[in-house]
């Protein structure tokens, strides 16, 4: 049986503000619940996925966690606190930031593409840990031409300033002579362009296509987001 909750602390936990402010909210008759207005801040409702309400007019479904997907925009920071550029977070509804969504790993701000987001501590470590090797795709536009060595360099490991060991890609495709798509397992910090700063090249593009099996839909705009589905999470870890 689902656990039951009082709608005051529901719409606390959903990202609506303190449980005085919900208060007045729901006192208000600002929220409905399955369709019907609720004024009773103490009413209790069963916490799944049923569950839909409605917040000055906004369509809400309860989520024990939020599990989303952005396409990144250029010129937006993966930061809360930005000093040049809008915060990614600009980007979401305000609940969901409240509530303690955070980026799964970070893009540069010039990166464009696919970044997770979520409130739940461990998906995120299971996605972002180096263990366990969740394999990031990049669309890598360079400023000159790549050979087939300079491909064959990457797959064989290349040598980053300040780092001991070579560090290789698990894959790479050529898509033009300046373009290539490039398969990492992990996510050390500006690894795509210093890898290629590391053949004498230099990255004149940056987006990423895919995370696991997840591939940034063909559909989506920059600066556009949406829920996970259950299959995409399951494709994140695959
Ligand atoms: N590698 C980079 O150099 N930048 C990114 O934003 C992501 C991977």
């Amino acid at each position: 049986m689902a656990k039951t909750l009082d709608l005051e602390r529901i719409l606390h936990r959903q990202g609506f503000g303190t449980r005085k402010m919900c208060r007045i909210l729901i006192v208000n008759e600002e929220v409905t619940v399955n369709g019907e207005v609720c004024d009773d801040p103490d009413a209790k409702f069963a916490l799944d996925d049923t569950l839909h309400f409605t917040v000055n007019g906004e369509a809400w479904q309860y989520r024990e966690h939020s599990y989303l997907m952005m396409h990144k925009p250029a010129h937006y920071e993966c930061t809360h606190k930005t000093q040049f550029h809008p915060t990614i977070y600009t980007l979401l509804p305000e609940p969901l930031v409240e509530r303690g969504i955070q980026c799964i790993g970070r893009l540069d701000e010039d990166t464009t593409g696919l970044i997770l987001l979520s409130d739940d501590g461990q998906f995120i470590h299971k996605v972002s840990s180096p263990k366990h090797h969740v394999p990031k795709v990049y669309e890598v536009t360079c400023k000159h031409a790549l050979s087939a060595a300079d491909l064959a360099h990457l797959l064989s490991g290349v040598k980053l300033l300040d780092e001991e060991e070579t560090i290789t890609a698990l894959a790479v495709t050529s898509v033009s002579t300046t373009v290539i798509h490039m398969t990492l397992a992990e996510g050390k910090y500006h690894q795509v362009k210093r890898m290629i700063a590391a053949i004498g090249n230099r990255v004149e593009a940056l987006k990423r296509i895919k995370i696991g099996q997840l591939t940034l839909p063909d559909t989506m705009a920059a600066g556009e987001w949406r829920w996970l589905s259950a299959e995409d999470l399951i494709a994140v870890q695959s």
